[in-house]
């Protein structure tokens, strides 16, 4: 792999991610990790990653100089370029000159690999306030800035380079083809990282692990755990049962389409328990968020324990396949105890007397990979590029107590503004579009000539990342009047459409 050494700031993953986007493999690991131990993992090469620190600060992290001793390629960027030149014996000092944003490079000495051919006095991100002053002996200095006279280094023949700037962000043009100068003509590993070698390596690790054992999954309707499922079906065939709960608290059209377009698409073989009744009794007149969470997490359990006591019954299961992605690996080995907002309700939990051995075929994978290995995978584009939906489901959208008649009020609303977001092209462009319905709230209104008291509904349409943070998307007028005017016309229990306009923080995404 290609080592991503955390430093400490939120751009490791992004690194990792731009690193996997030129095709190669790529880890993150703690900058406290021992040089040996880096090299026990024969990375093809390493990467430092920018971080808050001020290198000479009183226990800022320090590189081993040991880590360029070992013929290993290295790339450092910002703190991970100061760390770097400082652990090689050249300079950096707190010049009191910062850069934060958009910043012009000039490129020096025909650029040398990395920033060759590159425009001249291109902008780039910078985010500093210490610099490079003096390169390490070797390094030729390929480029600086107003506020940092060694904007880039590298020394070829050691395969070694660093850059201040952040050429992982969108804001840094051409920083992709940096790194990918950096991979490719530096450290000289081949892009073989691609959704069809990805499947092919997990098909083979799964079934060299599963044997002929038996797995069992549960599909949630969503992108992870359907294509865990299908990659694990590539390797088992009908060893796995899959177990959909359907808790009927999904959009318009969900249910339909894991039992029949994702069965269609994989030919898994696929248990459907409709546990709506039991669903809707357990949350009846319950308001608060967190107890219908509670609710829903408890409630699946018991539902997808007795599915597979049913089939353990029939034949021992072994495995149970679980969509845990990277990042989840990551942020859970960080352990920066972060404060628990909403009690994000997963299959976990299971009782001791059903134990599974877990199979966690994306455990190294990023969201984007593994919508890429769905699509290679032959699932549908519906569900490849479905935006995330929270496993509490609309219990925790219906602001009030949840049952039918309000699901049927959110459904047909949520439809509409789904129908159109699409319509309108912006699918993509819109990370996550929650359709909220205040079911306690009443406002006045008037249509055809009568007075009518009716329910809100709340368009949350957000643009993000990875749900951390969030923007409101701008989305058109005209698209908002669409949605507007065909809610409050074909729903008839809504007279009132708002759009949320706050970012999280301070809001979260979802209303609960
Ligand atoms: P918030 O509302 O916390 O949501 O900004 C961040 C992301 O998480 C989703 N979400 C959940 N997902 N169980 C889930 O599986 C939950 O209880 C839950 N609550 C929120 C939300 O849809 C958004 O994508």
């Amino acid at each position: 792999p290609v080592l991503v050494v955390d430093f400490g700031a939120q751009y490791a993953q992004l690194i990792a991610r731009r690193v996997r986007e030129a095709h190669v493999y790529s880890e993150i690991v703690p900058h406290s990790m021992p040089v040996a131990d880096m090299l026990a993992k024969g990375p093809a090469a390493i990467i430092l990653s920018g971080g808050p620190s001020s290198v000479y600060e009183e226990g800022a992290p320090q590189v081993d100089p040991a880590l360029f001793e070992a013929g290993v390629p290295v790339l450092g960027i910002c703190y991970g370029f100061q760390a770097m030149a400082v652990a090689l014996q050249g300079q950096a000092s707190h010049t009191g000159l910062r850069e934060f944003g958009g910043t012009p490079l000039s490129i020096a000495e025909g650029g040398g690999v990395l920033l060759r051919g590159l425009p001249d006095a291109q902008s780039v991100w910078m985010s500093h306030g210490d610099c490079v002053t003096a390169a390490p002996a070797g390094f030729t200095v390929t480029a600086g800035s107003p506020a940092a006279p060694v904007a880039a280094f590298e020394d070829v023949s050691r395969r070694l380079a660093g850059v201040q700037f952040h050429p992982e962000v969108a804001h840094t043009p051409h920083g992709q083809e940096v790194l990918r100068r950096f991979l490719y003509e530096i450290a000289g590993i081949e892009p073989t990282w691609t959704s069809n070698n990805i499947i092919e390596e997990q098909v083979e690790a799964i079934r060299s692990r599963v044997g002929s054992k038996r797995v069992l999954c549960a599909l949630s309707g969503g992108v992870d755990s359907a294509v865990a499922a299908a990659l694990v079906h590539k390797a088992v065939g009908d060893q796995l049962t899959c177990v959909f709960v359907d808790h009927g608290l999904l959009r318009a059209g969900e249910a339909e389409q894991v039992e029949k377009d994702y069965v269609a698409a994989t030919g898994i073989n696929l248990k459907v328990v409709d546990a709506s009744v039991r669903f809707l009794g357990a949350l009846a007149g319950v308001i608060d968020p967190e107890q219908k969470r509670k609710i829903v997490g408890r409630e699946f359990i018991r539902v997808f324990e007795q599915a597979a006591r049913d089939l353990e019954a029939e034949e021992h299961v072994e495995f149970l396949v679980q969509g845990t992605l990277y990042p989840d690996v990551v942020e859970s080995g960080g352990g920066t105890g972060t404060a628990n907002i909403k009690s994000h309700h997963n299959v976990g939990g299971l009782p001791d007397d059903l134990q599974f051995a877990l199979v966690e075929p994306l455990r190294t994978l990023f969201k984007d990979e593994v919508r890429a290995i769905g699509a290679a995978l032959g699932l549908p584009e519906e569900i490849v590029m479905r935006h995330p939906f929270p496993g509490p489901g609309l219990s925790i959208r219906i602001i009030g107590a949840v049952d039918e008649e309000r699901l049927a009020i959110l459904r047909a609303a949520d439809l509409i503004a789904r129908e159109e977001l699409t319509a309108a092209g912006l699918d993509r462009s819109v990370w996550q579009f929650p359709v909220v319905l205040l079911a306690d709230v009443r406002s006045v209104g008037v249509q055809g000539d009568g007075r009518t008291y009716g329910h809100p509904i709340v368009l949350r349409p957000v643009s993000s990342d990875d749900a951390m943070t969030a923007d409101w998307s701008r989305l058109p007028h005209e698209l908002i009047a669409k949605i507007s005017t065909r809610i409050t016309n074909e729903v008839r229990e809504v007279n009132r459409v708002v759009v949320d306009v706050t970012s999280k923080p301070p809001g979260t995404i979802e209303w609960e």
